[in-house]
């Protein structure tokens, strides 16, 4: 038995190459050794592709863990077995874990713990502030040379500008982005939903659109200011994306993201269809999911490529985390599980551009986190780079149900919803894992 797989007959999709054709795919063990056209390779294991898009896997650059400190909410172990499903090969660990990596040690316990644990690639995402209290910095360089990808205290912004403008002078110096979760506390705090019309008839404390905006505003003038790479963390608002628009046109160093979620969803889903609202917990986000004219500029922005990533924000909580009144229920949606089928439908309904929804999902990441810089060809089809590839049914209706999630996390408002694609195998490092049809 060869190490040789050959995945033949698919429309592969290689945003970085510019492929976009039927072709096959020949993998050598752990990389890719050939795309082409009648590849013959009499000794590999072959994989009938035909009627599948193939992709390289795709990279988040935003994921909770939970481990260390919230087990009960999802594991290093159980929330890769989530990404894989989803088609995620490479993930970016968000820091708010308990302890928080705020210094090399812990990061090199984190280590430890993925490469016992993980079922595909984790880069861990160091703080920004020490235990991301925003009050004094971590220690960025121990973080650096420790092998973080970027700083961030994620579900806080940093909300002194002479620390963050600190953060970002040391944080370029050290050739590192920071991850910068976007929020103005005076505007948002008690927020629990988008201030509006949703939030107005439901009688919830708003968290306005001008929380996200004027962070974004201070946020890019401290970036030009420093000359830092700054990538924004799930962008929520039309008026954000304007602002990372101008910055972009005016040569700044700026990337964004958007979560599925906010693509997908509008403030309507926490009151839910019917004539009594549901107050669904499972779609209480920060930020806040917003109005349709949100949803159609972040679409916009992925479409014209303002905005780089769709980054997950996977946010696995307990039931008990969830099933309570909406204003204490913890804020976050599981997501690796429905993203692609998510970004499919959105394709299906002519809403997001394929090219780029695919970009955003695979080599704009990692460009915008530098990862093709720690390991080459990652995002890419090339040969030679790591054998990390995802299939997709594209047009294979299936029903959401949480309670089959492998993420301990079963909080999704998408549950019962039918979504138009799937999952159908994913192959990380090498090693191939097949879902088969509709078992979702
Ligand atoms: O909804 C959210 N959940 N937003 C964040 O920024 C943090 C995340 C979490 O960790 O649960």
């Amino acid at each position: 038995m060869t190490g040789l797989t050959l995945f033949s007959g698919a429309h592969v999709i290689d945003p970085a190459n510019g492929i976009d054709a039927k072709l096959d795919v020949l993998v050598d063990g752990p990389v890719i050794a050939n795309v082409a056209a009648g590849i013959a390779a009499d000794d590999a294991r072959v994989v009938d592709a035909t009627g599948l898009l193939l992709l390289p896997g795709f990279v988040d650059l935003h994921a909770h863990l939970r481990e260390p400190g919230f087990e009960q909410k999802g594991t290093i172990e159980t929330e890769t077995a989530a990404a894989l499903r989803g088609g995620f090969t490479t993930i970016c660990a968000m820091p708010n874990t308990d302890p928080a990596p705020d210094d090399a040690s812990t990061v090199e316990a984190l280590k430890g713990r993925i490469g016992r644990d993980a079922h595909v690639r984790v880069f861990p995402i160091g703080c920004i502030t020490r235990e991301r209290a925003g009050l004094s910095l971590a220690e960025l360089s121990e973080l650096a040379d420790a092998g973080c990808v970027a700083f961030s205290d994620d579900g806080h912004p940093v909300t002194s500008p002479r620390l963050f403008r600190n953060a970002l002078a040391i944080s370029r110096s050290l050739g590192i982005p920071i991850s910068e979760h976007s929020d103005d506390p005076a505007l948002s705090a008690g927020g629990v939903a988008h201030e509006g019309r949703v939030s107005e008839r439901l009688g919830l404390r708003g968290y306005p659109a001008a929380a996200e905006i004027n962070a974004v505003a201070r946020n890019i003038e401290l970036a030009e200011a420093t000359g830092a790479r700054l990538h924004l963390a799930h962008l929520s608002c039309a008026r954000s994306v304007a602002l990372v628009a101008d910055a972009r046109a005016r040569g700044l160093n700026i990337t964004s993201e958007v979560t599925p979620s906010h693509l997908f969803l509008t403030e309507d889903a926490i009151a839910g269809p019917g004539r009594e609202p549901a107050y669904d917990t499972n779609a209480r986000i920060n930020p806040p999911l917003r109005t349709e004219e949100d949803r159609k500029a972040l679409l916009a922005g992925i479409n014209d490529g303002t905005i780089d990533a769709i980054a997950t924000d996977h946010a696995p909580h307990a039931t008990e985390d969830k099933l309570c009144e909406f204003d204490h229920a913890a804020p976050g949606i599981s997501c690796f599980e429905t993203a692609a089928a998510t970004i499919l439908t959105l394709i299906d309904r002519g809403e997001l551009d394929p090219a780029a929804a695919w970009a955003a999902l695979t080599i704009n990441p990692v460009r915008a986190f530098g990862l093709q810089h720690r390991v080459p060809g990652l995002g890419t089809l090339s040969v030679g780079a790591p054998a990390d590839l995802v299939l997709l049914a594209s047009s294979e209706a299936w029903t959401v149900d949480p309670a089959r999630f492998v993420s301990r996390g079963r909080n999704t408002p998408l549950g019962g919803i039918t979504l138009t694609g799937h999952v159908r195998a994913v192959m990380a490092s090498g090693k191939l894992w097949e879902m088969g049809a509709n078992d979702d």
